[in-house]
């Protein structure tokens, strides 16, 4: 496994997607942006004021203490992890993050406590690697608006693969919204210009991309339903 763990960074295993480089340098690729969007403020403004909000409604579905093992697939801005970590950590688990780009695993390294049972895997959402049924829970928060179809189809594939029967898979993404929702417009033309694949959770439900034998156990949805919560079992 190739972790940044405690000791010195290992080579990276999974190449970085074309649409990240293309679509997202600005956001995620380039240092310099992870050091502008790493700002609990400003990742909270982009979600209109919701991310407290969002996170604690996943961090809640996953649980208050939190043994066995835990993936977050993909790296999130703010303080999301660290949170997560505290309840891993009171649980006596161990979680691991997944994400495709050292420059965003290096900026968590830093945002965790060095005691935190974290393992930090530089892999592909689309690929993890993993042993089957090997995670109690996963989360994906707010990546799947991030990725082209094809990616999300095998992303959410992989994080039921390696999801224990019985377990739980958490998301938290965007969603269509109510027609009169205030923001709608804007939101079109954010999405539409900076975010280009996310428009397709407003054209589907995420049940289109999931595989035929998963179950979406709960859906809510927040804020004029711009954003939506699923709990998915395998
Ligand atoms: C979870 S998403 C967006 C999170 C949210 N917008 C935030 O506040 O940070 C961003 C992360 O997804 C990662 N990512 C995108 N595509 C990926 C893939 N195919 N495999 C692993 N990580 C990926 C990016 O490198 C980035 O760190």
């Amino acid at each position: 496994m190739n972790a940044i763990a405690a000791g010195p960074r290992m080579p990276t295993t999974a190449a970085v997607p074309a649409y990240l480089n293309e679509t997202y340098w600005w956001a995620y690729v380039h240092p310099n942006a992870v050091r502008l969007f790493e700002r609990q403020w400003l990742v909270n403004l982009i979600l209109w004021g919701n991310f407290a909000r969002l996170r604690d409604a996943a961090l809640r579905e996953l649980g208050d203490e939190l043994p066995g093992r835990t993936l977050q697939v993909a790296c999130v801005y703010g303080d999301f992890t660290p949170r997560l970590a505290d309840r891993v950590a009171k649980g006596g688990g161990t979680l691991d993050v997944v994400d495709v780009l050292s420059v965003q695993l290096a900026n968590l390294r830093r945002k965790l406590d060095e005691r935190a049972p974290v393992s930090l895997v530089q892999r592909d959402a689309a690929d993890l690697g993993f042993a089957d049924a090997s995670y109690q829970r996963v989360v994906l928060f707010f990546l799947l608006h991030e990725v082209p179809e094809d990616v999300r189809r095998r992303t959410l594939a992989e994080a039921l693969r390696v999801l224990e029967p019985g377990g739980r898979l958490v998301i938290v993404d965007y969603h269509r919204p109510v027609a009169w929702h205030p923001l709608r417009a804007v939101m079109t033309f954010i999405l539409r210009n900076f975010e280009p694949f996310a428009l397709d959770l407003w054209r589907h439900e995420v049940r289109a991309w999931l595989p035929a034998s998963a179950a979406v156990a709960r859906k809510r949805t927040f804020w004029g339903a711009l954003y939506q919560l699923l709990v998915v079992h395998r």
